[in-house]
């Protein structure tokens, strides 16, 4: 492992105001988004659709890289180029989804425990070969009466932890996902607290397998009060909050922190990130940014429905939510952006 270069790549994930592009949606879940707008369920047509997110024009001005799947990391354009020329042509660093995803947990009911580190020193080796640069792990912690249990926490940090060791041994830096889901009536404290609890255990767990901080990225959920609190808080509260709990969490060596978005409209996902830098960003340690799936992708999949006539339009729908995003990380994104559209 040459830490230099993994400290390096991953400062450029979070360099200059930009963020991560999340399009690591595995076949399954790709499925599941086209099904619900009639789209075709076919390779092609994922295909199709991540050509159009890559060639979005601008895309590299608000992206620093591109999380992929494993079927999109073998894919090209239609005109034969690899979709990895097409990243790294637009100034992007190619991603990739490693974990296999999360399962029932035995002995913990209504919990998950994440899969994928059988093999995985293999087929790190070959994502590397492909021009893989960085990779992503995702583990679900789910809140509810009496859960999350230290033994769903415990288990999934530790997978967490010997994921990125083992990717720092491949020269890719890992991305750190401990998601805690917004589903539930839980208030924003139950949320804070929990989060900075499974934080904690994550990063015990990277410090006790060796994992270099310098040369990873975590990718947290933002503390949010459950989709069914009947109380929902503010854009400022919540921005507080979260920072409150990366603060206390979260050591200063690590470079980035890039929010996943969970199921939050484009917008707020924005405001909430927008608040966080307006309100804190000469003060914290480290770069606060966005590493969104749907809330960067969802109005554009909507507008493309699978239609070759509505390539340049969805794309400019995407390339709008990336330049908003791009624009919280510098805490200049207002409402009035969503007016005006370039
Ligand atoms: O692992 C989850 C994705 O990378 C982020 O997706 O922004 O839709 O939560 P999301």
């Amino acid at each position: 492992m040459n830490s230099q270069k993994l400290m390096a790549v991953a400062r450029a994930m979070v360099a200059e105001d930009k963020g991560l592009l999340a399009m690591d949606e595995s076949t399954s879940t790709c499925n599941k988004r086209f099904a619900g707008l009639g789209i075709p369920q076919t390779e092609e047509a994922r295909r199709t659709y991540r050509e159009l997110i890559l060639t979005t024009p601008g895309l590299g001005e608000c992206i620093n890289g591109a999380i992929l799947y494993d079927e999109t990391i073998r894919q090209q354009k239609k005109d034969g180029t690899p979709f990895v020329k097409v990243i790294t042509d637009a100034g992007i660093i190619p991603g990739i989804k490693v974990d296999t995803g999360a399962e029932d947990m035995a002995g913990h009911p209504k919990e998950k425990i994440t899969e994928g580190l059988d093999g995985l020193r293999g087929r790190l080796a070959e994502y590397f070969q492909l021009g893989a640069r960085f990779t992503k792990w995702r583990a679900v912690i789910t809140v509810g009466d009496g859960i999350p249990s230290r033994g769903c926490i415990e288990a999934n940090a530790q997978a967490l932890a010997r994921y990125a060791a083992l990717c720092q041994e491949a020269g890719l830096v890992p991305i750190v996902e401990p998601e805690v889901l917004m589903e539930g009536e839980h208030t924003l404290e139950r949320c804070c607290a929990v989060t900075e609890e499974v934080l904690r255990t994550v990063f015990d767990q990277l410090y006790t397998q060796r994992v270099t901080l310098e040369g990873m990225i975590l990718k947290p959920n933002m503390t949010l009060p459950g989709l069914t609190c009947p109380k929902q808080d503010s854009v400022d509260e919540v921005a507080d909050a979260t920072v409150r709990c990366l603060l206390r969490a979260v050591p200063a060596a690590v470079p980035g922190i890039a929010f996943l978005s969970g199921g939050q409209s484009g917008e707020l996902a924005s405001a909430r990130l927008n608040a966080m830098n307006v309100r804190f960003k000469s003060r914290l340690p480290w770069a606060l940014t966005f590493s969104f799936s749907r809330a960067i992708q969802q109005p554009a999949l909507e507008i493309w429905q699978g239609e070759d006539g509505r390539v340049l339009a969805a794309q400019r729908a995407l390339y709008h939510r990336a330049r908003c995003n791009r624009a919280a990380c510098r805490g200049e994104y207002h409402t009035a952006m969503e007016m005006r559209r370039e």
